[in-house]
């Protein structure tokens, strides 16, 4: 077939759904009931809807020994109070569906066992929320109090840790003209999205409505039907609209089990919407490491030997492992000699979950500060030290990099940020009380695929409905499906609506892991070329059609009208083919299966940071960013900005400010609350740029895409940890570099 012409694809395009969201009309499963909800596209409407408040542990470990809940009970409008003592026994069955983990999930209300500081240990379902949160205060719980463990520093890793090993790291080490032996640390991190984590549960009979928060609207489907023990067809999940989640809105966490336990159990619609403090121990978290790193190399900079070792946290009752920390000490740096042990700490904690560049961006704090550490030992440029150690095929496999672009980010970074003008000297610029340096590190991220479908109807007027399963976290789903369904269709973007966040709708995979675009994408390229190719069948077949008899493969279609591709003069609308035949609307299913690879299939970038640090006070600032990305064919490069513009901002956050503290006497967070627990915000921003070597990656998936929204953030906590050495003359191994720090 003729390939289409790409008019969307590559366009800055703003986004579809902008207008939505700007004027407060895009519906989150908080706003429900939403005052201007109108039931479109027979999507339903929660009505009656009453408010749950969770009651959380105020110990860290230890068991209940009392419940009064005669004040709550006492209060107007209250309806239920619910905890392990008059709760149902739920099955809680087996979740092959999802993403559970090694250990056993925690059961809501299923026994007086507290495990973490803020456990749910009761709901209060109430009429009004205000009723509902006065009533929670009123529950009066009794604990037998355990001291809780919760410092990573202080407790023992069990069970089997996960190793790697190629050569022979220890003795390749002692033969190293030059050695380095450092150990790094990075706080615990809590994603903190904009939009809290929200459900609304509604039962008729034994099936179940849950408006929520998810990026997969198939995980809390799966979740609480594992939990109730039934089927999963008798779970519909609605979740249209999603203010940000990095990682955090893909697993069901416990208060979706709530919201639908209290709605049972009230016989009403019930609402349940985490506060912002409820975020720190309700739902996951990026989990503390202690990262060792010892690397050998010769005196021209060539890595000789890596070694890694590995500690983290996790739950007691789950592990928690992400094997994505393991991969940049693999295969980003020649390395013959490599050694890893991975081991996880359980402590009285809720269990973590992937944040944003899940494991990568955890890794690549130790390795690309090592490999500055290394430099500047060696008195060779952080990038040439770099180049002398780009491999040339993955040295975990053997296997070919697919496209590895690397080279190109370092050579394009380094020009456009002036990365030559450098004085390689530690704190040799200086501006009034300001210390300048610059610095950069290495990105990369793996390129998941996954299976997945998509519907795709074309009306008679000319106009498109595609639909898919999947979720727009803040990437731009909405858009850059439109895109593509544009393109492959032939239609302007006007004409084509993308639909997603709906378990009726076709199967996506997770939102997550950067595997959006080239999945979903696929499928919805692959839907569309299959109805294109319908209609170019119907027409060439069609005595009627100026297209009659024309050959399929010859027709492309552009602005909703098919034409012979090299005469434009000879085609029809889609419009006049569909009218003049009768057919009110054509219809087809996508579908995409990624193939077995046989290469190494990454994105990558190379990030550059300038910052100031005052000399007397610690203070950091980013005076300027810079990153350049490999991340294969840009479908949407305005969206593209948003993400490694927003990328860098966490990246600031994640190397200067972010630290879920907690106090080790009771297991508390003390933190938990958007004063004490410090973001970016628009002061701490100032010059991000980004810049894309666009190309395709032919075998990753059919668009050519390699996934953006997480290796942008990978690099960018190094870079500026490395320009914060260049300025001070001072390495900070700790994540967040706080001012105590560089005092
Ligand atoms: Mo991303 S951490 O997979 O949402």
């Amino acid at each position: 077939m003729s390939p289409q012409p790409q008019a969307a694809v590559g366009a800055p395009l703003s986004r579809v759904d902008g207008r939505l969201k700007v004027t407060g009309q895009a519906q989150y499963a908080a706003d429900l009931p939403h005052a201007r909800t109108t039931s479109r596209g027979g999507t339903p409407v929660p009505e009656g809807v009453v408010h749950a408040v969770v009651v959380d542990s105020s110990v860290g470990r230890g068991r209940i020994t009392g419940i009064d809940t005669r004040a709550a009970e006492a209060q107007p409008g209250v309806l239920k109070v619910i905890h392990h003592r008059n709760a149902p026994k739920l099955p809680y069955g087996p979740n092959p569906g999802s993403l559970n983990l090694p250990g056993e999930r925690l059961r809501v209300f299923q026994d007086d066992q507290i495990r973490f500081h803020g456990q749910p240990v009761a709901v209060v379902v109430a009429t009004t929320l205000e009723a509902a949160q006065h009533a929670a205060s009123l529950v009066k719980i009794d604990y037998d109090t355990e001291q809780p463990a919760t410092a990573l520093a202080d407790a023992p890793a069990t069970g089997e840790p996960v190793t790697y090993g190629r050569g022979d790291a220890e003795a390749a080490l002692r033969s190293a003209p030059v050695r380095l032996d450092m150990t790094y640390r990075t706080a615990r991190n809590h994603h903190n999205a904009m939009e809290l984590h929200a459900t609304v549960a509604q039962w008729d009979g034994d099936r179940l409505t849950l408006w929520d928060k998810t990026q997969w609207v198939q995980s809390p489907r799966d979740e609480v039907a594992a939990n109730f023990g039934i089927p999963t067809e008798n779970i519909r999940v609605i979740s249209p609209f999603v203010g940000g989640a990095f990682g955090n809105a893909a697993r069901a966490w416990p208060h979706i089990t709530v919201a639908a336990l209290a709605a049972r159990e009230a016989g009403r619609p019930v609402k349940l919407v985490l506060t912002r403090r409820q975020l720190y121990f309700g739902v996951g978290f990026r989990p503390a490491y202690e990262y060792q790193v010892r690397l050998g190399s010769d005196r021209r900079g060539r890595l000789t030997a890596m070694t890694h070792d590995l500690r983290a946290e996790t739950s007691r009752y789950e592990t928690f492992a992400e094997r994505g920390v393991l991969s940049p000490g693999q295969m980003l740096y020649t390395t013959p000699n490599v050694s890893q042990t991975y081991r996880t700490v359980p402590l009285d904690v809720n269990t973590p979950t992937p944040m944003r560049g899940p494991g990568y961006s955890t890794a690549a704090f130790p390795i690309e500060s090592a490999m500055d550490e290394l430099a500047h030992e060696l008195g060779i440029d952080p990038i040439e030290l770099r180049r002398r150690n780009e491999p040339e095929n993955d040295q975990s496999s053997g296997r070919p990099f697919s496209t590895r672009r690397l080279r190109e980010c370092y050579t394009v970074g380094a020009h456009e940020f002036g990365w030559n003008r450098r004085n390689p000297k530690p704190r040799s610029t200086r501006e009034g009380d300001w210390l300048i340096g610059t610095g950069m590190a290495t990105a990369l991220y793996d390129t998941l695929r996954a299976p997945g479908q998509a519907g795709v109807r074309l009306d008679a007027d000319g106009t498109a409905l595609v639909e898919s399963s999947t979720s727009d976290m803040g990437p731009g789903t909405y858009t850059s499906m439109t895109q593509v369904a544009a393109d492959a269709l032939g239609l302007a973007v006007r004409n084509v609506t993308f639909r997603l966040g709906d378990t009726d709708m076709p199967t996506a995979p997770l939102h997550g892991g950067s595997l959006t675009m080239a999945s979903v994408g696929s499928t919805v390229q692959d839907g569309c070329d299959k109805l294109r190719q319908q209609a170019i069948k119907l027409a060439v077949e069609d005595e009627d059609s100026p297209l009659y008899g024309a050959d399929a493969a010859d027709i492309v279609v552009r602005g909703g009208r098919l034409h012979v591709k090299d005469d434009s003069a000879r085609g029809e609308t889609y419009r006049q083919l569909l009218t003049r035949n009768k057919r009110a609307y054509l219809e087809a299913t996508g579908s995409w299966t990624p193939g077995r690879s046989r290469s190494s299939m990454y994105a990558y970038g190379a990030v550059f940071a300038e910052v100031g640090v005052d000399a007397r006070l610690g203070l950091v600032r980013v005076r300027r960013m810079l990153g350049v990305f490999d991340a294969g064919r840009i479908i949407s490069p305005k969206l593209a900005d948003s993400q490694a513009i927003g990328a860098m901002v966490g990246g600031i956050g994640m190397a200067l400010l972010e630290h879920t503290v907690t106090d080790h006497r009771d297991g508390r967070i003390v933190n938990a609350n958007l004063a004490d627990y410090l973001v970016p915000v628009n002061a701490d921003v100032r010059d991000l740029k980004a810049i894309y070597v666009d190309g395709r990656d032919d075998e990753a998936d059919p668009l050519g895409v390699k996934g953006l929204g997480e290796v942008v953030l990978v690099g960018v906590a190094p870079a500026i940890a490395n320009a914060v050495f260049h300025a001070t003359g001072r390495r900070v191994r700790d994540l967040p570099i706080t001012a105590e720090s560089l005092l």
